[in-house]
């Protein structure tokens, strides 16, 4: 943790990161996460999470993609102790797969009141304190009502905001299906980190660059970065990429503006099935 300018920041638990945006994330902030499969996004998360457990945060980890048991054997490739924090109670992975047999700390519905509550019974169950969430991914909530993602990611942001969360919030680029499904998230959100992925010569290679930090002088660069045995994610060196090999596809942007305008277009001061 770093404090300067009075703002509180948390560390991803990435050095070389935390030094692109003055020491972490403000503590408070709802950052998201984008990118398309396989660029590295739940690794990112994983070393945010692991990061709180270190730093006494209390940590909560919703995961819609994969399975908790998933994420806690990609976290042990890292050397990182999933199963210890959550016996210690200072973590709780709250599964959203829908899988046949439930427990406790999986999503019944997978809707975003349904994730709400959800996350804050895991916040009273951890207590009082630092808290930093990670719902990876959000796109699972919207898949079929695209146009709502703005609405619902506010709606998430208003409720979340007062249970001092800093969260990370991951959404998807699909190739292969030639969509979106981030959109309406990077309006709300104070953050975006955006990961990529380019063939180059044949080569599969991986980038992040901050989109968005507000109250950040964060770098601009796009950063080449590994994922490597052992070690999990790593920053390599600023790239002299140009930001139209970063871009997506005017095709893409498109679409996402289109869908912009009909999520504004249903937007109202006060969503109506926000009920506190
Ligand atoms: N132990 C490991 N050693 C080296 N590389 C690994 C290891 N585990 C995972 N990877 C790499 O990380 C990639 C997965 O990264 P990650 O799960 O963070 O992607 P993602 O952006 O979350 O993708 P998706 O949108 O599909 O969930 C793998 O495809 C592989 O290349
Ligand atoms: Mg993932």
């Amino acid at each position: 943790m770093s404090i300067s300018k009075g703002i509180e920041r948390l560390s991803t638990g990435i050095r070389k990161f935390d030094e692109l945006i003055e020491g972490g994330i403000p503590r408070g902030f709802f950052v998201s996460v984008v990118g398309e499969p396989g660029t590295g996004k739940t690794i990112f998360c994983i070393h945010y999470a692991n990061q709180g457990i270190i730093d006494g945060d209390r940590v909560i980890y919703v995961t819609t993609e994969e399975s908790r048991e998933s994420i806690i054997n990609q976290a042990s490739q890292f050397n990182l102790d999933f199963e210890k924090a959550i016996q210690d109670k200072k973590m709780i992975i709250i599964d959203a797969l829908m899988k046949e047999k439930l427990d406790e700390w999986s999503l019944f519905e997978l809707t975003v009141e349904e994730l709400v509550k959800k996350v804050i019974e895991a916040k009273k169950e951890l207590g009082y304190g630092r808290t930093r969430l990670i719902v990876d991914s959000m796109s699972a909530f919207w898949l079929d009502k695209p146009a709502m993602a703005r609405r619902m990611s506010y709606f998430v942001k208003r409720v979340l905001h007062k249970w001092d969360v800093t969260a990370l919030l991951v959404s998807q680029y699909a190739v292969t299906s030639d969509l979106s499904y981030g959109f309406g998230l990077e309006h709300v959100a104070d953050g975006i980190i955006r990961f990529k992925k380019v063939i180059m010569r044949g080569e599969l290679r991986r980038f992040v660059l901050i989109e968005k930090m507000r109250q950040t002088n964060h770098d601009l660069r796009a950063h080449e970065i590994r994922i490597l045995p052992e070690q999990g994610l790593v920053l390599v060196s600023p790239t002299e990429m140009r930001s139209q090999d970063l871009r997506m596809p005017p095709k893409i942007i498109k679409k996402m503006e289109e869908a912009k305008e009909k999520s504004r277009a249903q937007i109202t001061d006060e969503p109506e099935w926000s009920s506190e």
